[in-house]
């Protein structure tokens, strides 16, 4: 598994959190690890993507020249909006190959690639396309990033279905804390979701993303948010990676 493909049940709902303090963990562990973005929209076109930018801030490096270069995000877009109506609006439909093809550079140089999806798993990507069709092209497993907010349940386990639906794995859910402001609700969201995963999809792992906290040093504040990674996470990612 050397591609991750990192979405969420929705928008703002921590995918870029997820995705770098995800890197940052492996990076940890000592895994050579970059992430990419499949398509950001309000981002001026000629800017570096901001998620990618949040990303290196997390992990705790600075842009590459894959940044800077943009093969980490090919396509920017300035309307903050779905990806196949920003797109439309300036004009350039997006090319899903020139994606795949700088995912393909990127593993010439690293070991794995966390790629963030913009939105949603059925989020369009141009008119004919949904995010989850390229998911299901390159057969990427998926990182679900979710929360303890009113609708999360039925959110979450829509996003399951339509995953399982297409014959793709689900590789970890990631609960993120940012919106536990009613614990009666958080709590339970997570006592539901977590026994639902553990019953219907058991070879996938649940793990929890805390909140940052305000403190002055950005590396010190992001290490309070490291997902802890159970033992065999990274063996998971790993085992295929002898034909690489
Ligand atoms: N664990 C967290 N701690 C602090 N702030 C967070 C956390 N997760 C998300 N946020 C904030 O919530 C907003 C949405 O998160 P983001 O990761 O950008 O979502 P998405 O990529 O799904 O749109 C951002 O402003 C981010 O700063
Ligand atoms: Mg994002």
């Amino acid at each position: 598994m050397r591609v991750l493909f990192v979405s969420g049940i929705d928008t703002e709902i921590g995918k870029t959190y997820v995705t770098g303090m995800l890197a940052r963990a492996l990076q940890n562990q000592g895994v050579k690890v970059i992430t990419q973005k499949l398509i950001q929209t309000g981002v001026p076109q000629h800017a570096i993507s901001d998620d990618i930018i949040i990303h290196r801030e997390l992990m705790g490096m600075p842009l590459q020249l894959c940044d800077l270069n943009h093969t980490t995000c090919p396509y920017r877009y300035i309307k903050p909006a779905s990806p196949h109506l920003a797109a439309a609006l300036s004009g350039q439909t997006p090319d899903l190959k020139v994606v795949t093809d700088a995912t393909r550079d990127l593993l010439s140089e690293f070991d794995m690639v966390l790629l963030e999806g913009a939105g949603g798993l059925l989020v369009p990507v141009t008119n004919e396309l949904l995010s989850l069709d390229y998911i299901a092209e390159q057969g990427y497993p998926i990182v679900l990033v979710t929360t303890g907010r009113l609708g999360s349940i039925n959110h979450t386990l829509l996003s399951l279905e339509a995953i399982r639906q297409r014959g793709l794995t689900v590789h970890s859910v990631i609960y993120n804390h940012i919106h536990d402001d009613d614990k009666q609700i958080a709590n339970s969201s997570i006592h539901y979701m977590r026994n639902y995963i553990r019953k219907h999809y058991p070879e996938t792992y649940w793990l929890g993303m805390a909140i940052r906290p305000p403190v002055p040093n950005s590396l010190q504040s992001a290490d309070a948010m490291l997902p802890d990674l159970p033992t065999d996470f990274v063996a998971t990612l790993t085992a295929d990676w002898e034909d690489k």
